[in-house]
């Protein structure tokens, strides 16, 4: 197996360790720019980082087909056994961390909401700091700019994934300013071009990235991959 980060569109990535593949927030069957079918993944672990339909509405179906443990905050874990009759969860909370095969995986902090699409309570939306063996992955998920994006940086971030879709998350130039709390080596744009309200330039945030810090941006499309 690759050893890569794949962006399938909006704020759904599959990322491929060389021994697992961990999907996260599946947005994919209605998704205007996904490359994939949510019936074409086989994942071996799911992250949900909130309750948003355009973060997990293909979640419950892989999950039963594979029975990969769903991976989200204790609120949406219940949610999807509950509701969805999802077999294996981990229902964990921000600021903890779970050892899993291929790695660590803390849930931090997210500014944001987190309403499950039928009205249920989805607790704190979260993002994700992935520990592999070599490697260092931050995902901000659905946020705004915080403060403590600095603190979560002290863990010393290989690859960052950020909004900058703006209107419901950060934008261009907060992402810009949560890179330089953050110093990841590289950086990738997420949460845009989905849809015309959140359209940017993604190169444009690049060329901002390149001047005003020390990280990498790297703009990908749909489909694409990153090396680990
Ligand atoms: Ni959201
Ligand atoms: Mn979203």
């Amino acid at each position: 197996m690759a050893r890569q980060l794949t962006w399938l569109g909006h704020g759904s990535w599959l990322l491929e360790t060389g021994t697992h593949s961990i999907l996260l927030d599946p947005f994919l069957n209605d998704s205007p720019t996904s490359p994939v079918k949510a019936e074409d993944l086989s994942p071996d672990y799911i992250l949900i980082s909130h309750g948003h339909f355009d973060h997990l509405s293909d979640a419950a179906s892989i999950a039963n087909r594979t029975q990969a443990p769903l991976v989200a905050i204790y609120e949406i874990a219940e949610w999807f056994q509950k509701q969805h009759g999802v077999a294996s969860t981990v229902g964990m909370n921000l600021g903890g961390a779970v050892q899993l095969p291929f790695g660590s995986v803390k849930m931090t902090n997210a500014l944001h909401s987190s309403q499950l699409p039928d009205g249920s309570y989805g607790g704190n939306p979260a993002g994700f700091l992935v520990k592999l063996e070599e490697v260092t992955l931050y995902f901000a998920c659905d946020t705004a700019l915080f403060g403590d994006m600095q603190l979560i940086g002290q863990a010393g971030i290989d690859i960052a994934v950020l909004p900058i879709g703006d209107l419901f998350t950060m934008g261009p130039d907060d992402a810009v300013a949560a890179t330089k709390l953050i110093q990841p080596k590289r950086v990738l744009p997420a949460h845009y071009n989905t849809w015309p309200p959140i359209e940017q330039d993604a190169e444009a945030w690049a060329a901002k990235v390149r001047e005003q810090t020390d990280a990498e941006p790297i703009v990908i499309e749909p489909g694409q991959s990153v090396s680990l």
